[in-house]
């Protein structure tokens, strides 16, 4: 029996893990103190009313012989594509139920999806980024390429026609700087993945949080995008799914490689490998994508972009640099002091019972920045935000 080498190129744990395993040890050490997690991006918010009869209404369903349900379309239920296509045709964006796969979220498709590619594929990944998209590149052998984001680009870095990459990662709201592409700037990574018949992974998860009309939710709104570009979206953070589970990934029928059309690779994939998500689940995201409920998740959106306020206004108070919070759930922010990323998180949980995301756990460009997230309840929220505001004095 011979091992998959490339697992020992892996840090020893994920990002997650190890803070959870860091605050667990403290929580041990100081029984009695209070910890506020604004961690790892976990909603606080109950699910949405409607989503909530939906999905009863669907269990019941599942309880009577006439109305029961076995294997369901791997792909996914008409009813919830032809949800998904309504919610896109709003976008100004068009797509057909044949080019949506349901699944059980971003995360897992981010990684299913490089089944379909050879591993000689050079891959480029902006940094800081999210640590999946490295650690299941690193998992099949791939060689990995990093844009840097920094100050001087706002987290947000261009295309390098030096640079030849096949395989690009873009995430927009980014996670974990809260930073958004404007259009033209989403165009001239299109542009240079037609050039260089490379694809785009487009990972779309915080798309709910953008207020400003003039930035794109959807990377099929920049032109040529449908040549290029394999999106992911995930119900997880826009209705609050992180525990019910489900996402899906749009590969378009333009998609080429070669005369090979990518839907059809990820569709054999998807055949082979997965049975679909519960039905119950299903019609609990149908319901997301209703008027009344993209009412209703528009208001947890709200309160969650009023907790992003809270905290922005401490640090833009205490004079901070920061980015994010005005379209994303994150915010973003240089350490106090010099500080390095991990020395601060052990300050802020040590000295305010604080739980936040160290940035170098999000690659090497991440060093000396740390990450919030606006998910907490208010009321935690608040309170976090006095005691970062109180130890931010006493640098
Ligand atoms: C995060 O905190 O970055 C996210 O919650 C992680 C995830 O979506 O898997």
């Amino acid at each position: 029996m011979n091992i998959n080498k490339n697992y020992l190129n892996l840090k020893d744990s994920y990002l997650f893990s190890k803070i959870a395993q860091k605050v667990s040890e403290y929580k041990t050490q100081n029984p009695s103190k209070e910890i506020i997690r604004l961690g790892i991006g976990d909603v606080t918010l109950p699910l949405a009313p409607v989503v909530v009869r939906a999905m009863s209404a669907a269990a019941q369903e599942m309880g009577r012989a006439e109305t029961f349900r076995g294997y369901g379309e791997e792909q996914g239920y008409s009813f919830l594509r032809q949800a998904l296509c309504g919610y896109y045709k709003n976008k100004n964006v068009l797509l057909e139920e044949t080019e949506i796969f349901v699944s059980d979220g971003a995360k897992s498709d981010l990684g299913n999806i490089l089944d379909i590619f050879d591993a000689d594929n050079t891959v480029l990944i902006p940094d800081p980024v999210y640590p999946a998209y490295v650690d299941t590149n690193i998992m099949c052998g791939r060689k990995i390429i990093y844009a840097a984001g920094g100050v001087e680009n706002n987290f947000l870095p261009l295309p390098d026609k030096n640079i030849k990459a096949d395989i690009i990662y873009l995430c927009s709201p980014n996670n974990p700087t809260g930073a958004v592409y404007d259009k033209a700037s989403l165009k001239l990574w299109v542009d240079y993945a037609l050039q260089n018949a490379a694809v785009i992974l487009f990972d779309g998860a915080y798309e709910a949080f953008i207020r400003d009309k003039d930035l794109p939710t959807s990377i099929y709104q920049i032109e040529g995008a449908k040549k290029c570009a394999i999106e992911f979206c995930s119900l997880s953070k826009t209705a609050g799914f992180t525990g019910t589970r489900c996402g899906y990934t749009i590969v378009p029928h333009e998609l080429l490689a070669g005369d090979v059309p990518l839907n059809k690779f990820y569709l054999r994939r998807q055949t082979t490998k997965f049975n679909g998500v519960s039905y119950i689940v299903q019609r609990g995201a149908e319901a997301v994508f209703s008027p009344e409920g993209l009412a209703q998740n528009k208001e947890n959106i709200n309160y969650y972009m009023a907790n992003a306020q809270i905290i922005a206004a401490a640090l833009g108070a205490a004079d901070i640099w920061f980015t994010g919070g005005k379209n994303s759930p994150y915010i973003w922010f240089k350490c106090p002091g010099k500080l390095s990323s991990w020395d601060f998180f052990d300050k802020l949980l040590g000295e305010a019972g604080v739980v936040g995301t160290p940035g170098v756990g999000f690659g090497a460009q991440g060093e000396g920045f740390f990450r919030l997230t606006a998910f907490g309840n208010r009321e935690n929220i608040i309170k976090a935000t006095e005691k970062l505001r109180a130890l931010l004095l006493k640098f």
